[in-house]
């Protein structure tokens, strides 16, 4: 069967990284389902009474709907359903019959997940729990794909780390990923499921809603409001852009030396956060910036180390900050441009 040709099923595929996926898996003509509830982090859940989390709700869902537009575009079809309902995700599994799962379902952000523990652990460790399930019972199922996180190594104890770190999470989000890679890793050893695990880091990129500090950034310098760093000064994440992460993940897909493996797939450099800031003076001269204490539930980060990724899968990142970041601002302020009367 040629790789194409493979059935790639998607959970949480209306989300940032699962609808880029999905329009790169369309231009390769690969043979995608898409399920997604819409309801977290997503065009149904986005309220005007949460305005720490949407303080531009209207934009917000702009975004999703240009999503659904681009899916539109491409004739890709979202079955709208809650994977943490057994029966009904079971019968959707075992109905297509896949041969690869990629699973994206969850509370996607470590801030949120220590507002509301009980509707991360329902929405991470319920639904993957229930995809596990059942894919223990397909037979055509090559690949479990899952994606971790940076925040399962917790406080780095150098300036990078490896996948041979030592993970010692931090806070309910990089504790409930650790407790996601043991169980998967449980369905290897007991059912034999072959999977991935995928650990990313920092993202940015076109249509996220997700308030990293990247969009916080823009969308701060767009509606003239001071910026923020809440980080110590040395401090330093590995920044992501989406394109990078989508190649990783083809190429996970395309070679057979990612079973049974976990990846850092990251651009592979540690980066200050006013770095950011930098790049963002090029298109906003008057920017004006504030310090403020970091969270201490977010762990000290750095770079990852991809060393592995481009050994085995050859893995080959290519958007450093300055170039990602500035394609991420250029598109956002294109947006804004075109949605201005909704920046509210
Ligand atoms: N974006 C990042 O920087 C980053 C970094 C590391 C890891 N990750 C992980 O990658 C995955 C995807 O991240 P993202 O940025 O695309 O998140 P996202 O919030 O944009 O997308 C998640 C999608 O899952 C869907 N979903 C959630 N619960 C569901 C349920 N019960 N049933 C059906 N659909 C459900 C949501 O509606 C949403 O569309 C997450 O597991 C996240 O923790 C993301």
């Amino acid at each position: 069967m040629k790789n194409n040709k493979k059935k790639i099923l998607i959970i949480g595929g209306a989300g940032f990284i699962g609808h880029h996926l999905c329009l790169r898996f369309k231009d390769l003509d690969y043979s995608i389902k898409v399920i997604d509830s819409l309801s977290v982090n997503n065009y149904l859940s986005i309220t005007e009474k949460n305005p720490k989390e949407y303080p531009h709700p209207k934009l917000s869902k702009l975004i999703t709907t240009e999503r659904f537009n681009l899916f539109k575009e491409k004739d890709i079809f979202i079955n709208k359903l809650d994977s943490r309902d057994y029966e009904d995700i079971n019968r959707e599994i075992l109905e297509y019959d896949p041969n690869i799962i990629i699973h994206l379902a969850a509370v996607s952000h470590a801030n949120k997940s220590n507002v509301d523990p009980f509707n991360s652990f329902d929405h991470s460790l319920r639904t993957l729990e229930n995809v596990l399930d059942s894919s223990k019972k397909l037979k055509n199922l090559e690949r479990f794909i899952y994606f971790s996180s940076s925040m399962v190594y917790g406080n780095f104890d150098s300036d990078f780390v490896d996948e041979n770190s030592k993970c010692d999470p931090i806070g309910i989000y990089g504790t409930l990923k650790y407790c996601c890679e043991k169980i998967i890793k449980a369905y290897s050893d007991v059912f034999g499921v072959q999977y991935t695990i995928i650990r990313p880091s920092a993202l940015y990129g076109e249509r996220c809603i997700s308030r990293r500090v990247g969009q916080i950034f823009i969308e701060n310098a767009l509606n003239g409001k001071d910026i923020v760093i809440n980080a110590d000064d040395n401090e330093k994440l590995d920044f992501t852009y989406i394109n990078d992460l989508i190649h990783g993940i083809i190429q996970v897909i395309d070679n057979k030396n990612s079973v049974n493996q976990t990846f850092n797939i990251t651009f592979g450099e540690g980066r200050n956060i006013s770095t950011l800031v930098d790049i963002l003076r090029d298109f906003f001269s008057d920017l004006k910036v504030k310090k403020k204490d970091r969270d201490k539930l977010m762990p000290k980060r750095g770079k990852l180390l991809c060393d592995k990724a481009k050994n085995l899968i050859n893995y080959t990142p290519s958007w450093n900050l300055e170039k990602g970041y500035s394609n991420y601002i250029k598109w956002y302020v294109d947006f804004f441009k075109r949605n201005k009367e909704n920046f509210k």
